[in-house]
């Protein structure tokens, strides 16, 4: 059966190097699995007021309504202060409210932190694990997807073409898509 897969990027950057591997990695699923860029540039900044005095900015209904079509969630995300990008927390914090109604709930994960320095985003996979393992998503642990060094693998126009850094990305992918069969109902 087709799956959807939500790719969340946490850079808006127009030129992010996130969304260039991010790119690359969503041409490795194989063809029945549908996938999809979701946008969370525009989403309001998390207030509890809303949710609770019923008040929801129409970006979080359509970004909640979106990921309840999802059914597995790639996170890619550069890491800022060694942690995770606001625009990245605050789609995870929208999608988890109101309480008990979270849409992360059970949904396999994949995390790949991209840096252009050596610590490869680190802080931000970390973080951002952390917070899965709230969420109840159960998360791709091995192999671990930090890209460091990043403009090593980009080429000038954006593309990523080394056949070993393609190779690995579909270890990558591979491992993502074990882990939404085994998790598949
Ligand atoms: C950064 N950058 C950065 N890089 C890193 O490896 N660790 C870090 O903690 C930070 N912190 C940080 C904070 C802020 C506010 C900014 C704007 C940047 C640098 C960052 O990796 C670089 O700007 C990347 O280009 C961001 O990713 P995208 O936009 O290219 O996907």
């Amino acid at each position: 059966m087709t799956k959807n897969i939500g790719i969340l990027v946490g850079s808006l950057r127009v030129e992010s190097y996130t969304k260039k591997v991010a790119k690359t990695i969503a041409t490795l699923f194989p063809d029945d699995y549908n996938i999809s860029f979701i946008e969370i540039g525009d989403l309001a900044i998390y207030n509890q007021d809303f949710d609770d005095k019923n008040t929801i900015p129409d970006s979080w209904e359509t970004f909640r309504d979106t990921m309840k079509s999802i059914d597995a969630v790639l996170f890619a995300t550069p890491e800022y202060n060694r942690s995770v990008p606001s625009v990245l927390k605050n789609a995870i914090d929208v999608g988890s409210r109101p309480y008990g109604a979270s849409i992360w709930d059970t949904k396999p994960a994949a995390i790949v932190s991209v840096s252009p320095g050596a610590i490869s985003g680190f802080g931000a996979n970390h973080h951002l694990r952390q917070s899965l393992v709230f969420l109840n998503m159960p998360t791709v642990q091995q192999p671990e997807a930090y890209i460091g060094n990043v403009l090593s693998i980009l080429e000038e126009d954006g593309s990523i073409t080394k056949k070993e850094t393609l190779d690995f990305f579909q270890t990558i992918v591979n491992a993502f898509i074990d882990l939404i069969e085994k998790n598949s109902k």
